[in-house]
């Protein structure tokens, strides 16, 4: 079995080790730091006082305080079993076609795809690779249309090993010009392409779109705005004013505001960075964030803004929030600095009572945090109104107690010790490091919080804690040491208002083979050999009151699960609540993103990630790394001379019914 490891690998496992910090409270410190809230505990009611007994246990009995409990049947699709291969798989009553894949052209003058002589100028005009997040925004705007509408798509980043012939083994460095470096910026970032269903239900890119965008770190000019915008520690030799960047990358999961903006996530930015910093006052800050990375790409040799000997502030305009408007092609994205800055899995959000928006953002690495925005102004109706609400708000971060509850504590300048005796002179220097602040508070430390979304049908909050195998010491919240496999955390705002400070947690799964008891798994009691998942990651929820689970095991598949990740319909109330059902099996090597329903859930659309990337030293019968001229899978063209191909994936009922029926 070969020990090489993959490009994609190498950056994968540094997720799973904790950012270098000097302000993590202990085990005992956050015991003690504990709050009983027992008037909140009787307001929300019996969840909570069952979750102070035991939280995962308590989330099975939960149910009973469900207004309306969903039937047993709430699958109503037949199960994708377990199992690896290298293609995708969908139940025998849905379809499945290959809507967009990474080169596919989308812009007008876009050329072919010719994977043995791309092109910067070519990948600028077409598909990005590694697809994550995915948005629909129906068209018209303001419609509920399930037949037309935008994708709004992340290109989180590149598998360069797996995108170029000739790659070399050893000694990669050589190979990395301008212009391959310039590929795989124009690879990453974001695209916005015009899908529509034709009258043979077939859904198809459209080519001549006005819509259709390309978004990059290498030619996409975005603004800063917000508390942190022209701070001096956002100024540069390229950009004296702090206000303009050029572009964003490492996006990963992400969300579509009520106004029809999308909110790009910048997640793993600190792989992007190299050199000796040149900036003694941002080491600290760097160092909280793993800048530079341990392992980085080479961008750093062609343009100096990502070489901190040249340009030591340059990471510090990333790791925000980007708004975009897909409605208007010619609009300037606008990087939200209100929002905080950290390794920002994704944004979704809900609206509060109030109708001011709750955005909530989970930030990927071992012992990281859970934040949630509230903006200062409420949505208007009147679209234009919205344009600077993500400026002004406020920045909370989650304190989970031992006892079922939870609290928001607020990242505000001049509060709680977030003033000049820590180093903190404003709300910019609050946002810039916002790690820090929120060590500070004490908020809890978490087992990799990727993806967190609200579930309009119940008002309850999702969070994807994916993995975390460095845990030694365990608490409720994250219960397992040497945790393979995850957990969901189910949590419910106080008053059922997501403005609210106070929350009520449990956990609805601990994830792995229930079947191995001393895993530590908890699942519904009826759950099959199938019905189980490891390594949650993106989020999506149905009208059913389902939750969509993709996982991303990553290299680990092997020993979390055994079976490729997949797509489950997880049961959230009722007798089934706790209990998933796999709807979609991603190829060898990849992971499944992007999980996003049209309006009326007649189609659903899923992003492959890194075919044939992960974790193939594993895969029986092939047992080494994947190159470009050797991948484990062909996925999805499934040609000789074409590499595997990060691509969506639109899924559809038989009978044209709601997707999962
Ligand atoms: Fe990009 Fe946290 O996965
Ligand atoms: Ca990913
Ligand atoms: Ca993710
Ligand atoms: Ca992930």
């Amino acid at each position: 079995m070969s020990e090489k490891k993959s490009f994609g690998e190498e950056f994968e496992e540094l997720d799973d080790r904790p950012a270098a910090r000097s302000t993590a409270p202990s085990l005992a410190d956050l015991w003690n730091r504990r709050i009983a809230r027992r008037g909140f505990l009787t307001g929300i009611g019996k969840a909570a006082l069952l979750a102070s007994a035991s939280p995962a246990i308590l989330s099975l009995a939960a149910c009973d305080e469900t207004p309306k409990a969903a039937p047993d049947d709430i699958f109503g699709f037949e199960p994708v079993p377990h199992g690896v291969d290298g293609d995708h798989h969908v139940p025998a009553d849905h379809l499945s076609e290959i809507l967009i894949r990474w080169g596919d052209p989308i812009l007008r003058d876009a050329p072919d795809f010719d994977v043995r002589n791309q092109s910067a100028a070519a990948q600028l005009a077409q598909f990005g690779y590694n697809n994550d997040f995915i948005g629909f925004v129906p068209l018209p705007f303001g419609s509920h249309a399930s037949d037309r509408g935008l994708l709004c798509v992340h290109h989180e980043y590149t598998n360069d090993d797996l995108m170029h012939p000739g790659y070399p083994a050893e000694n990669p460095a050589s190979f990395y010009t301008q212009e391959i470096v310039d590929i795989a910026m124009a690879a990453h970032g974001g695209s916005i392409v015009e899908v529509a269903r034709g009258e043979d239900g077939k859904w198809q890119v459209v080519r001549e779109s006005e819509y259709n965008r390309r978004l990059t770190p290498l030619a996409t000019e975005m603004t800063l705005s917000g508390p942190a915008a022209g701070h001096p520690r956002l100024q540069t030799n390229e950009d004296p004013t702090g206000r303009r960047v050029m572009g964003t990358f490492n996006n990963c999961a992400g969300g579509i505001t009520p106004w029809g903006t999308w909110l790009m996530s910048e997640e793993n930015f600190n792989f992007y960075f190299l050199g000796e910093n040149s900036d003694e006052a941002e080491k600290e800050n760097h160092k909280r964030l793993g800048v530079p990375g341990s392992r980085s790409y080479p961008w750093g040799y062609f343009h100096k803004r990502f070489n901190l000997a040249a340009e030591p502030r340059e990471p510090n305009r990333y790791g925000w929030v980007v708004e975009v408007d897909p409605l208007d092609p010619a609009s300037t994205p606008v990087k939200r600095t209100a929002l905080g800055r950290f390794k920002r899995e994704g944004c979704e959000n809900a609206l509060t009572k109030d109708d001011r928006l709750a955005i909530y953002m989970g930030d990927d690495q071992a012992f990281e945090y859970l934040y949630k925005f509230v903006t200062a102004g409420k949505v208007s109706a009147m679209r234009a109104e919205n344009a600077s609400l993500l400026d002004e708000g406020t920045l909370y971060v989650a304190r989970f107690s031992d006892d079922g509850t939870g609290t928001w504590l607020p990242l505000t300048f001049g509060e709680n010790g977030l003033d000049e005796s820590n180093g903190f002179a404003s709300q910019a220097d609050v946002l810039i490091e916002t790690r820090r602040a929120a060590d500070l508070l004490g908020a809890t430390p978490l087992d990799r919080p990727e993806d967190v979304t609200p579930n309009p049908a119940t008002g309850r909050v999702y969070v994807a804690l994916t993995n975390s195998k460095e845990r030694t010491e365990t608490n409720a919240v994250n219960p397992r040491p040497g945790n393979l496999w995850g957990q969901i955390v189910e949590i419910e705002p106080q008053g059922g208002d997501h403005a609210s400070t106070g929350f009520a947690w449990n956990l609805i799964v601990k994830c792995g083979d229930p079947a191995s008891p001393e895993i530590g798994a908890a699942w519904n009691a009826d759950t099959g050999a199938d019905g189980w998942f490891a390594c949650p990651d993106n989020f999506t929820t149905d009208a059913k009151g389902r939750l969509w689970v993709a996982t991303d095991q990553g290299s680990g598949w092997h020993a979390a699960s055994g079976s490729a990740d997949g797509l489950y319909a997880l049961a959230t109330v009722g007798g089934k609540r706790g209990t998933a059902r796999q709807i979609f099996r991603a190829p060898v090597g990849a992971e499944v993103c992007g999980p996003c329903f049209t309006p009326d859930g007649t189609t659903l659309f899923v992003a492959v990630q890194h075919p044939a990337a992960d974790g193939t030293a594993n895969y029986q019968g092939f047992e080494r790394a994947s190159t470009f001229d050797d991948p484990a899978t062909h996925w999805p063209d499934f040609k000789p001379d074409m590499p595997p191909r990060p691509s969506i994936v639109v899924i559809t009922a038989r009978n044209g019914g709601p997707v999962g029926g």
